[in-house]
């Protein structure tokens, strides 16, 4: 949460939040979002998510055919993972115009110190950032976008992106202030649980990411049993046997993060698992957790690899999904216009 700031009252709490169709999901993906989506479905409350097609071409223009398989296979790994597309909205971002519309209008409400702080935008720009994409560059305001056309009042999110939300707050207090109206939600980021940042499983310093060039430094939700044994046996780890309480995990990135993934596929906290396995070494250690990996994660790929067999079934849940967020989203587009002073007939 953003110190200082409230969340107003008036709004009707909704979850929001997205992942992009940009390469196969990772462990960190499952752990940090999607496991928590599905959570968040039993609580009570409306949950929309999507899969944000527009920001995947943002950094790479794939080829049609592999965002069109990539997107499906996200979907699949929503609804594989337990998503209920009659409980919650499922979506895919373009079908529903209203978020680069609303996108365009934040354009104008972001400043450009505000985009030029984003560590994504440092991360993926690089030195050559001249030539990286406008749309890269506005990325985050996109993200604003699908956020706040919903009203969102809560972001699940992996640590990685609460810089983002928080830039999503500050459009939505600048939009209010502005316009003098108490219109977009500020909405809270949702960082929760043992995994909020998975790390490589090579190097206990770099977030796993699909995009990084080695395989084996991610559990990919598509991987079989032995390519998870294998790449859990090569993790890089210390000499040293696991303590007993978190606190002897803090100078120790790698061995954190190995009690951090096995916490969070088995649902408990990092203090319950380190009381079972203190004091054992990690060749003890990691086949349990290779275990445990295959036995949460063989399930959900095989049930992906089912409902890829039927891409139609995929897109008509995306489209069912897609009507019933522009429900939502066509008025609040609306009422953003009539604030602006944009002439609608
Ligand atoms: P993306 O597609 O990079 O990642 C999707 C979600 O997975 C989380 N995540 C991780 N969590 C823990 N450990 C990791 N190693 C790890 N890697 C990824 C991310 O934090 C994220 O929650 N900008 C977003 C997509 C987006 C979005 C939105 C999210 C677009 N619009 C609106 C929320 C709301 C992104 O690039 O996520």
């Amino acid at each position: 949460m953003t110190e200082g700031v409230q969340t107003s009252p008036a709004f009707t709490p909704r979850v929001f939040s997205g992942i992009q169709p940009s390469g196969g999901l990772t462990l960190g993906n499952y752990l940090g979002a999607i496991k928590r989506f599905v959570d968040k479905q039993d609580e009570g409350i409306e949950t929309i998510y999507c899969v944000v097609d527009q920001h995947a071409i943002t950094a790479t223009l794939f080829d049609p055919a592999v965002l069109r398989r990539q997107t499906r296979e996200l979907a699949a790994g929503y609804i594989a993972s337990g998503l209920d597309p009659e409980k919650s909205i499922l979506f895919n971002q373009s079908q529903v115009a209203e978020h680069a519309q609303l996108g365009w209008i934040f354009n104008c409400i972001a400043r450009m110190g505000w985009m030029q702080r984003m560590t994504q935008w440092k991360d993926k720009a690089g030195k050559n950032s001249q030539n990286a994409s406008l749309g890269l560059f506005a990325y985050p305001a996109l993200m604003a976008a699908d956020i706040l056309l919903y009203h969102a009042t809560e972001v699940p999110v992996g640590e990685d992106q609460k810089q983002h939300v928080e830039l999503t707050r500050d459009i939505a207090a600048k939009f209010n202030h502005d316009y003098g109206v108490d219109f977009f939600p500020i909405t809270e980021p949702v960082i929760e649980g043992a995994a909020t940042r998975v790390m490589s499983l090579r190097d206990g310093s770099k977030k796993m990411s699909k995009s990084d060039p080695s395989d084996m430094s991610r559990i990919n939700m598509t991987d079989d049993a032995d390519a998870i044994a294998a790449k859990i046996r090569k993790a890089r780890t210390d000499p040293d046997a696991l303590p007993s309480e978190a606190k002897g995990l803090e100078e120790r990135p790698e061995a954190r993060n190995l009690v951090n993934i096995y916490a969070a596929l088995c649902e408990q906290s990092v203090d319950q698992v380190l009381a079972d396995v203190g004091g054992k070494q990690f060749s003890e250690f990691k086949p349990m957790l290779s275990d445990l990996a295959v036995a949460k994660l063989a399930p959900i790929s095989n049930e992906m690899a089912r409902l890829m067999e039927t891409p139609d079934e995929i897109d008509a849940i995306l489209g069912r999904g897609a009507d019933r967020a522009r429900a939502i989203a066509a008025p609040i587009l609306k009422q953003t216009y009539d604030i602006i002073g944009m002439v609608q007939s």
